[in-house]
């Protein structure tokens, strides 16, 4: 591999992420404070939840205090405990495990399909046993497993199907919503996320009405607390197991002026997705790193844009050294320190492609208020580091 010598290192430095503000959180901070009620689920709440429904198209969300508190909530719906197995892919958040461990339960990894990074589902079919309450498919980047074969494949199994969608917030898998589909899914409204609540924030879409009552409950500290808002109770009394997961008012104010905005966001990202992709293609054609794959099936929200290579580290300080700021992703969890000590995890098949994808992807900056300059520079200075050559004018 030879290393180019660029000569353009005249522009300011671009950072891994910036949040983007629409604008309209100020003003609907301001509102909400000037209301006097700062009750969570108040107006500022309904309006996230009627917003998310309709970009999820279903009628069931409640918001969270974050994606992996709506990780939590799902471990509780299902009486997840000890003795229940949990099949997640190797190549993910920390939280998407830790869910279901705080409730006892055994995690059994599976490996990730090579070229979309999702649950494996041959795999996943060899993992299934007895013992199976729950399949996480991880909904990485925005992108999904074949959702219609794994939902098959569980039909007549009482296992549940909990999409980890915090990354797929906007993406859709054959023209149905990502998020809309499992019995459960969990989304997440961090400042790193498409939209953000503006620090932590979530939310989990409830699949069926058969649990909805179920998880107000759990979400508000084992009450009955949400019939009592609505004014169906006089009074509300502790009705089992919960915890606080409601998302603050607050939070709600600041996401419902980004949900206001949500399909501008995404078409922008998508604009620049597109444009680093095909900048970026001679990188594949030469062999020299691998570009995302995209399936057929999805519609995707451009949460992320990276490429792999074995160079990473490499590649990245000399991004860096370019005020170029990148960012790896996921550790493959049963290889981190946890993962290989606690006996409450169980690996059937090595997980070599999760092994794989945590140690190549470098993701690169995507949001909206990056510019198509600012991202052909990126991929001038990638070219070069591959001794390959670019065809535009970078000098904007
Ligand atoms: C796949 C996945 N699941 C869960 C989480 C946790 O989300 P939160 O930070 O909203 O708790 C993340 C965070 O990035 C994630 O990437």
């Amino acid at each position: 591999m030879s290393r180019h010598k660029n000569t353009f290192h005249n522009h300011q430095p671009i950072p891994f992420h910036i949040p983007h503000l629409t604008g309209l959180e100020v003003p609907r901070i301001r509102e909400l404070i000037n209301s006097g009620n700062l009750r969570s689920d108040g107006k500022m709440g309904k309006a996230c939840k009627q917003q998310l429904e309709i970009i999820l198209k279903t009628d069931r969300v409640l918001l969270t205090s974050s994606c992996t508190h709506a990780l939590e909530m799902a471990g509780l719906l299902l009486e997840i405990g000890p003795g229940d197995e949990i099949i997640i892919p190797a190549f993910t958040h920390y939280s998407t495990a830790n869910a279901f461990l705080l409730r006892g339960a055994t995690i059994v990894w599976v490996d990730i399909d090579p070229n979309m990074l999702t649950l494996d589902l041959e795999k996943t079919t060899r993992a299934i046993s007895a013992n199976t309450r729950a399949i996480v498919p991880v909904h990485y980047g925005g992108i999904s497993c074949d959702m219609d074969q794994l939902l098959t494949m569980v039909r007549d199994m009482d296992i549940a199907v909990i999409e980890d969608s915090a990354l797929a917030l906007g993406s859709s898998y054959k023209n149905r919503m990502l998020g809309s589909l499992g019995t459960f899914a969990c989304l997440s409204f961090h400042s790193g996320k498409n939209l953000t609540s503006g620090g932590e924030g979530g939310a989990i879409v409830i699949g069926s009405e058969n649990y909805l009552r179920h998880a107000e409950i759990i979400r508000e500290m084992g009450t009955d607390r949400a019939d009592f808002h609505r004014g169906q109770l006089s009074e509300f009394s502790w009705q089992g197991l919960g915890s606080s997961y409601v998302m603050n008012e607050l939070s709600a104010a600041f996401l419902t002026a980004q949900l206001e905005h949500e399909s501008v966001i995404r078409e922008r990202r998508l604009r620049l997705w597109e444009l680093y992709h095909t900048l970026l293609e001679p990188i594949e054609a030469s062999g020299a790193a691998r570009r995302p794959v995209i399936p057929a099936w999805n519609g995707h929200n451009a949460h992320t844009y990276f490429i792999r290579t074995d160079n990473r580290k490499s590649l990245q300080d000399h991004l860096l050294s370019r005020g170029i700021e990148t960012a790896s992703h996921y550790p493959a969890l049963p290889a981190t320190p946890f993962g290989k000590s606690s006996p409450r995890f169980f690996s059937p098949e090595p997980a070599v492609h999760a092994e794989s994808a945590a140690s190549s992807i470098l993701r690169l900056p995507l949001y909206p208020d990056l510019t198509e300059a600012h991202v052909t520079i990126i991929c001038r200075e990638i070219l070069g580091y591959f001794g390959l050559k670019h065809d535009r004018n970078c000098n904007d």
